[in-house]
C-alpha cells in the first residue's frame, strides 16, 4: 500500500497485470469469428477524458439524470444504510460520489471512502482531491477489477458499496449474474447496496446517447484501436472503423461496434497475429443493457439481494438500494 499525507491507494492490479489480461482478451476476441472486445481497455487516459466528455454530452442523459436522483434521495440513502463505509466500484472520477459524500457527511456516519477502479491515473487524481475537500474522511483508493477484488476492499463496520453510471448494463446477463452473486458473498448483514441502472425507453433516444452529433462516442469506441496499437504494437487505422451503436431491441441492449470500411489485415505484433477484416465486418466492442425496474429486482433477487427502495427519474433512469438478504 503507498500511503501519502492525504489518502492511500492499494494496486490490485499493475500495468503488467493489465497487459498479460489484454493479451488473453485480444487472443480470444480477435480470434474469433464474430469479433469482440471487453470493455475495459476503453479506460486508458485519453479513454477516461473522453468518458468524462460524454457524460456532459446533451445526448447523454444518464449522468445528469442520476445525478438528479441522487441529489434527491442521497440524504435518505444515507438514513437508510447507516454506512460507515462509502465503496464505490467503476469510480472513475469520483464526480457524482461527491453529492452522496454531501449526504452522508450530513448525516454523520461515515468515516471512510473506497473508490476502486482499474484506471490508476484517474482513481489516484480523484481519490487526492477528495482527500483534500472532505477533511476527516478516510479515502483508500483501490486499483482494482470489479469482477476479481471486491474481496480485497476493506471490512469493517457497515459498509453500502454503489454501483453507478449503469456500468452494471455493460456486463452481459451471465456476468450480471456472477458479479452481484460474488457481491452478495462479499457482504455481510447490514450492509447495502446502491445501483443506477439505464431503462428501456425510446430507441431513438436510446442510440442518441452512444451516437452523439459531435463524434465524441465515435472517438471513444475507437480509442480501444489506439489503445491496443500502443499496448500490443497492433497497425489498426483507426479511420478505417466505423462506429456503429444499435438498439437489439429482443435483447434489451444497445450495441457498440467498430465496422470495417474496407478490406483490410491488421497485425498484432506482441501477439503474433494477422487479423483480417472484410469490407463491413464489426467488431463488438461493448454493450449497454437497458433494464425496467422489475427486471432489476429479479436480478438483485436472484442473486440474493431484497430491493428496499427503487427511484425513478422523468428522462429514465434508476436508482435501487438493496441488501443482502443472508
Ligand atoms: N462511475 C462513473 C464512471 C463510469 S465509467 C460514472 O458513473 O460516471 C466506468 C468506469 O468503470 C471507468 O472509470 C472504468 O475505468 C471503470 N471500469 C471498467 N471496467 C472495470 C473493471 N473491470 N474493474 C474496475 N473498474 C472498471
Ligand atoms: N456505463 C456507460 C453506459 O453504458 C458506459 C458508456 C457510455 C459507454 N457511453 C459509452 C461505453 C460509449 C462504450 C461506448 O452508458
Amino acid at each position: 500500500m503507498q500511503t501519502t499525507r492525504s489518502h492511500s491507494v492499494d494496486v490490485h492490479v499493475t500495468p503488467a497485470d493489465l497487459r498479460a489480461a489484454m493479451e488473453r482478451d485480444v487472443r480470444a476476441g480477435l480470434g474469433a469469428a464474430q469479433k469482440w472486445l471487453p470493455p475495459v481497455y476503453f479506460y486508458d487516459d485519453r479513454g477516461s477524458e473522453l468518458f468524462d466528455t460524454i457524460t456532459r454530452l446533451p445526448e447523454y442523459y444518464l449522468t445528469r439524470a442520476e445525478r438528479r436522483l441522487l441529489e434527491a434521495h442521497a440524504k435518505e440513502i444515507a438514513q437508510r444504510s447507516e454506512a460507515g463505509t462509502l465503496v464505490e466500484l467503476g469510480a472513475g472520477t469520483c464526480e457524482k460520489s461527491r453529492v452522496l459524500l454531501d449526504a452522508f457527511a450530513a448525516a454523520g456516519s461515515l468515516e471512510r471512502y473506497v473508490p476502486l477502479d482499474v484506471s490508476e491515473s484517474t482513481l489516484d487524481a480523484a481519490a487526492a482531491g477528495l482527500a483534500r475537500d472532505y477533511a476527516g474522511l478516510a479515502v483508500h483508493a483501490v486499483v482494482g477489477d470489479f469482477h476479481r477484488h471486491v474481496g480485497a476492499v476493506p471490512t469493517g463496520g457497515r459498509r453500502m458499496v454503489a454501483f453507478l453510471g449503469s456500468t452494471i448494463g455493460n456486463l452481459a446477463p451471465e456476468e450480471r449474474h456472477r458479479f452481484l452473486f460474488d457481491l452478495d458473498c462479499a457482504l455481510d448483514a447490514g450492509d447495502s447496496l446502491l445501483v443506477g441502472t439505464d431503462l428501456v425507453k425510446d430507441p431513438a433516444r436510446l442510440v442518441a446517447a452512444y451516437d452523439d452529433a459531435q463524434g465524441v462516442t465515435a472517438e471513444f469506441n475507437r480509442n480501444v484501436l489506439r489503445v491496443l496499437n500502443r499496448e500490443l504494437g497492433a497497425t489498426f487505422d483507426p479511420e478505417a472503423f466505423l462506429h456503429v451503436a444499435r438498439w437489439d431491441a429482443v435483447a434489451g441492449q444497445i450495441e457498440m461496434r467498430l465496422r470495417s470500411t474496407t478490406d483490410q489485415v491488421v497485425a498484432v505484433e506482441a501477439l503474433g497475429m494477422a487479423l483480417s477484416f472484410a469490407d463491413g465486418e464489426e467488431l463488438r466492442t461493448e454493450i449497454s443493457a437497458k433494464f425496467t425496474p422489475g427486471q432489476v429486482e429479479e436480478e438483485l433477487f436472484a442473486a440474493g439481494f431484497v430491493v428496499e427502495a427503487q427511484w425513478e427519474d422523468p428522462e429514465g433512469f434508476l436508482l435501487t438500494l438493496a441488501a443482502p438478504y443472508c
